[in-house]
């Protein structure tokens, strides 16, 4: 049997258009794509292919769904054999459920009853936001004053876990939800002397959410200000959430990030969730902490070009180019844009109009070497050996890219910035690249072919 998370890579992986495109021809139409549907005698196309939704549909004979219907459908094969067939078709390795052990039996079934745990948590704090007095007045109004308009906040599933003590942890333990769960889940929490309450009280929840759309673990902002307590508590690492496979936003934003084959990375969750109700729907956030190789791999998935968007304070950026080096090894493209002074996303995206920021966003938007030189040259100052340091480090970066051509549109715009001779730049580069395919050798890796 084919694994639940090989079926997911699958889903996630598998490009509609693609999938059509390999057995009919397809033109675009705006978002869409038409071609002749090949389930009934067509001659004016009547076929749609909708990238955004990940779906076909054929007006005339009405035959539609997802990638793995389409090959159901043409091939006339079995559900498993089409998914094995995009498989193959994406390299997608397939992990096979051997007949499970009680053991497994029993992990998976602990693992579904958590996510029903979160499931329940998270309605509950829909509830409390939007059905009780002290949500309407306190959560909801501040959510709206921030500039959030109630269709984001459905969206995004946003919540209110009411000021108190152990209200939420009550109602769940009534239910029949039991006390392991949700203290694993870090929903409750015990004091010292055995009491139980909710962690999150008096908090704004931001569900977080799997990349096929269950809820995995929660953000919580306090609605306090200038105290001395975290503004944000998260939800701990448990079975079924880590941290380090999870882009906030990722699972709403997919379609739009293959629709316009680009992703925005930026920090936070309402940076998120202001981008996408400004229009900008291809964005996602780390949550604040470095980029793992696992949200890489996400991304990795649905496009190579990846824009990462920085808060214009500057804290904290030199500390991200690691991010940068990560992107380009996984040869992604890679481009950064960086917000006017004092600005997030969240905070610009509610001073300008939904034009405005598509605007910046499309006239700041630079290669991420000149955005890693403006940084480490600001650093360097004059001092000859810290420059070259830093020409001798973006050379680096160059070598990872594969494409011959885009490496020598970089080293274009590295000749120009550095102001040093192409021919210098070149020979760098190759030593670069040499050096590197030795290192891959050596690991037995493969790397891009050079020759
Ligand atoms: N973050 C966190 N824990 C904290 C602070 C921040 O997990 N104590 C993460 C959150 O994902 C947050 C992101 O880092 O969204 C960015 O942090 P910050 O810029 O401080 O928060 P904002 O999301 O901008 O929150 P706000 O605009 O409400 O102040
Ligand atoms: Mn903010």
């Amino acid at each position: 049997m084919i694994s639940l998370k090989t079926i997911d890579e699958i889903m996630i992986t598998a490009k509609i258009e693609e999938v059509v495109g390999d057995f009919i021809s397809l033109k675009r139409r705006g978002q869409n794509w038409v071609g002749c549907c090949p389930f009934h005698s067509d001659t004016n196309p009547s076929m749609y292919v909708s990238p955004h939704l990940g779906i076909f549909n054929c007006f005339v004979c009405d035959t539609k769904g997802n990638a793995v219907h389409f090959i159901m459908y043409h091939e006339k094969i079995s559900y498993p054999e089409a998914l094995r067939y995009l498989a193959k078709k994406y390299n997608i390795t397939i992990e096979e459920d051997a007949k499970k052990t009680t053991e497994e039996i029993e992990e998976e079934s602990k693992k579904e009853s958590l996510l029903l745990v979160n499931q329940f948590a998270e309605n509950y704090f829909i509830e409390q936001l939007f059905d009780t007095e002290d949500g309407r007045n306190i959560a909801l109004s501040y959510l709206k004053k921030r500039g959030l308009n109630e269709a984001s906040i459905k969206k995004f599933k946003l919540g209110y876990n009411p000021e108190g003590w152990d209200a939420f942890t009550q109602t769940a333990l009534k239910k029949g939800y039991k006390k392991e769960q949700l203290l694993k889940l870090g929903l409750t929490k015990e004091s010292e002397n055995g009491k139980l309450f909710d962690f999150f009280n008096g908090r704004i929840i931001f569900p977080i959410h799997s990349p096929l759309g269950k809820t995995l673990g929660f953000g919580a902002r306090t609605l306090k200000q200038g105290e001395k307590i975290a503004k944000y508590f998260n939800s701990p690492e448990s079975e079924v959430y880590h941290k380090s496979d999870i882009l906030y936003g990722f699972f709403f934003a997919k379609k739009a990030i293959r629709a316009h084959n680009n992703v925005y990375l930026v920090e936070g969750y309402t940076d998120v969730i202001s981008m996408f109700a400004a229009g900008m729907e291809n964005v996602v956030a780390s949550s604040g902490t470095a980029l793992t190789k696992g949200q890489i791999k996400l991304l990795a998935m649905q496009t190579q070009n990846i824009t990462l968007v920085y808060d214009g304070d500057a804290a904290g950026i030199k500390a991200s180019l690691r991010g940068i080096d990560m992107l380009l090894e996984n040869e992604l493209n890679v481009q950064t844009i960086m917000l006017p002074e004092g600005e997030d996303p969240d905070s610009f995206a509610r001073k300008t109009s939904p034009e405005e920021l598509k605007a910046y966003f499309r006239e700041n938007s630079i290669s991420f070497i000149h955005f890693k030189a403006k940084i480490l040259f600001e650093e360097a100052g004059n001092d000859p050996m810290k420059r070259a340091g830093v020409v001798n480090e973006i050379i680096q970066n160059v070598a990872d890219i594969p494409d011959t051509v885009a490496r020598a549109f970089y080293i274009k715009e590295c000749v120009e910035i550095f102001q040093l001779s192409k021919k210098m730049l070149s020979a760098q580069l190759r030593k670069a690249i040499l050096e590197k395919h030795k290192s891959a050798k050596s690991r037995n890796e493969e790397w891009y072919d050079i020759f």
